[in-house]
């Protein structure tokens, strides 16, 4: 860890991380609505938004905990209607990574949100799907679907979700559990995940966010999941912290989403350093970005310079990311000969 002043970010690092082959493993599709294209589907779409203008947009942006970010963001999903809607916002959201450097992606999309308004999910996936193929094409990221279940809904619309999407489950990589965490554990989807995992996906799932490190424990006990969506209360509790290591489970910790949603009361005070002294496999990522004022790199540039984190602990999280993606083995191989030619440098 070093450089001189909190708060400012040595030159060489910025640099750094504006050169580093990044791998976001936490952003969600819907997260990267930004107020101008809301406002264009909107008027194209014929829905009503509670805003009239982009400036009045970003003062709701406002939040006091995650509830109050989640009514804003499942409310602004309503102008997201056509399989060509879920596309541009992907493809939107794809330039944005391209010029953060994200060579590989595993997004997360929330049928629920969708299907609940009559939007068919061929549509939903089908359009994210056609958005992440440009993408490839493009800018050469490659990239991994996951479809995340919503736990605040009762546990058999995540089963009629899953059984939906069976067709297409060719295009997903992988099922997750996000939205309101507290009061909706996790045991109850556990046999939800079961057979997601049975039918081949891998498994992620948020957890210690705003439940504190026990929720991450139950998690692991009851989905069997590879890694954990923020996590970065895990660093309440040693024993918590030793489990990650010992079984490997990577954190996809979102550190400007941490503060927006005052999981943490400044970015000073993210657990995000503790978690890599104790060899905890953290990456770092962006979780909704039109909302909390950023993309992967401004996340990155806010970590390192709050915690004065040094390249060596850059290189770390950009390697953590790589290792625990879901990419295929030659993929991962290419990312980490484009990490150590970047940290190289
Ligand atoms: N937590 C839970 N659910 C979510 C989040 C989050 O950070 N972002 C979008 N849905
Ligand atoms: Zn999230």
């Amino acid at each position: 860890m070093q450089s001189d002043a909190p708060g400012a970010l040595d030159a060489s690092l910025a640099e750094l991380i504006d050169r580093l082959p990044k791998v976001e493993l936490h952003v969600h599709l819907e997260g990267t609505l930004e107020p101008d294209l809301a406002f264009r589907l909107a008027a194209k779409n014929g829905v009503a938004l509670p805003f009239r203008s982009v400036a009045e947009i970003r003062a709701a942006y406002e939040f006091s905990d995650l509830q109050s970010f989640l009514d804003v963001y499942y409310a602004a999903c309503a102008v997201l209607v056509t399989r060509e809607d879920f596309r541009d916002l992907t493809v939107a959201y794809l330039a944005h990574a391209n010029a953060d450097r994200v060579r590989h992606v595993e997004p997360f999309f929330d049928p629920q949100t969708h299907t609940e308004r009559g939007i068919p999910i061929g549509d939903v996936i089908g359009g994210i799907v056609d958005g992440l193929a440009q993408g490839e094409r493009e800018y050469g990221i490659t990239s991994g679907l996951i479809l995340s279940f919503l736990r605040h809904l009762p546990v058999d619309s995540a089963d009629a979700t899953l059984a939906a999407a069976e067709p297409r489950l060719d295009r997903i990589v992988a099922v997750g559990l996000d939205s309101s965490e507290i009061g909706f554990p996790p045991e109850p989807f556990a046999g939800t995940f079961a057979r997601a995992r049975a039918l081949g996906l891998r498994a992620v799932a948020h957890a210690g966010e705003e439940g504190d490190a026990s929720t991450v424990v139950r998690t692991l006990d009851s989905l069997g999941v590879s890694r954990i969506d923020h996590g970065v209360r895990s660093a309440e509790d040693p024993a918590v912290m030793r489990r990650l290591v010992e079984s490997g489970i990577t954190l996809t910790a979102c550190p400007n989403s941490n503060v927006r949603l005052r999981v943490f009361p400044t970015m000073d005070r993210s657990t995000i350093g503790t978690l890599l002294k104790a060899g905890v496999a953290v990456t770092i990522n962006s979780d909704d970005p039109a909302y909390f004022g950023g993309y992967i790199s401004d996340n990155y540039r806010a970590i390192t310079a709050a915690l004065r984190l040094g390249a060596a602990d850059l290189g770390r999280l950009a390697a953590n990311a790589i290792e625990g993606s879901f990419a295929s083995g030659p993929r991962k191989q290419e990312l980490r000969e484009e990490l150590s030619q970047a940290t190289a440098g």
